[in-house]
């Protein structure tokens, strides 16, 4: 069976955010194609991820010095309450990304990088090893599809005034590469000036905002349609 977690981070309902329609629209094509069994959805602003405590780095480094520990023996290796506690909030969210073929992301720019929502998760679930096969060490994540539905208020592409102030595409793509996801698997869909509408300054840019909005339209469907039947193709 085809499975899908769907994450959404922005702040704003549905029907304020550009990203949750997006991701949306994805998942609405998605299912439509494969049912809605293998799907999972996950709203990160509704309930956060509890932030990493200290009792989530002493385990992490207990469990670095044993190589790489499945999560069963992650289990044996915690000492105390708090420990137990906090691997606890972490194996679940880790157990969802490794039972999934593609993990679709909603992530609106704030301050030039994503929410804390989704950061609070990103340091959960990449607990020392959560992602490495203790059989040889390589990557857990190697055939998973990772993609990234961007909203941004402003504009961030090439050769704009503030490509240099992108901090959340290279972060991403930073981030999951670091974690085994190939290049060829992580796709990127940006939503850009989503603001043209409310801020004055960028009054001149809605026609702009609006063809962003309908190019990133096209690709989300595209990409859902395209990764649907990759993992047909996959199956047959
Ligand atoms: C807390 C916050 C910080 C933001 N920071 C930026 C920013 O640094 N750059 C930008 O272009 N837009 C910024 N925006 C605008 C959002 O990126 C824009 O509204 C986007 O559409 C949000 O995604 P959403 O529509 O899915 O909620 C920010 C918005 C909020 C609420």
């Amino acid at each position: 069976m085809m499975s899908l977690l769907h994450l959404d981070s922005s702040a704003d309902h549905f029907d304020d955010s550009v990203s949750r329609r997006l991701t949306a629209l994805f998942a609405d094509t998605w299912r439509r194609l494969h049912g809605t069994a293998g799907y999972r959805y996950r709203d990160l602003a509704a309930e956060p991820v509890p932030p990493v405590t200290s009792a989530y780095a002493t385990l992490g480094r207990r469990v670095e010095r044993h190589g790489v520990v499945p999560a069963a023996g992650v289990t044996a290796l915690a000492e105390d309450p708090a420990e137990r506690r906090e691997w606890a909030l972490t194996l679940p969210l880790v157990t969802e990304v490794l039972a999934v073929d593609t993990v679709l992301l909603g992530v609106p720019m704030y301050n030039f990088s994503v929410p804390a929502t989704l950061k609070a998760w990103i340091d959960r679930v990449s607990f020392p090893g959560a992602f490495t096969d203790p059989d040889g060490g390589g990557s857990l994540l190697g055939r998973t599809r990772v993609v990234v539905v961007t909203a941004r208020g402003g504009a961030y592409g090439p050769g704009t005034p503030r490509e240099a102030f992108d901090f959340q595409t290279p972060y991403l793509r930073a981030y999951f590469g670091n974690l085994g996801v190939t290049e060829e698997n992580l796709s990127f869909v940006h939503a850009e000036l989503t603001r043209a509408g409310d801020v004055p300054e960028l009054g001149r840019f809605r026609t702009l905002a609006a063809d962003s909005l309908t190019a990133a339209r096209t690709a989300v469907i595209v990409l859902a349609s395209r990764l649907a039947n990759a993992d047909t193709a996959t199956m047959t």
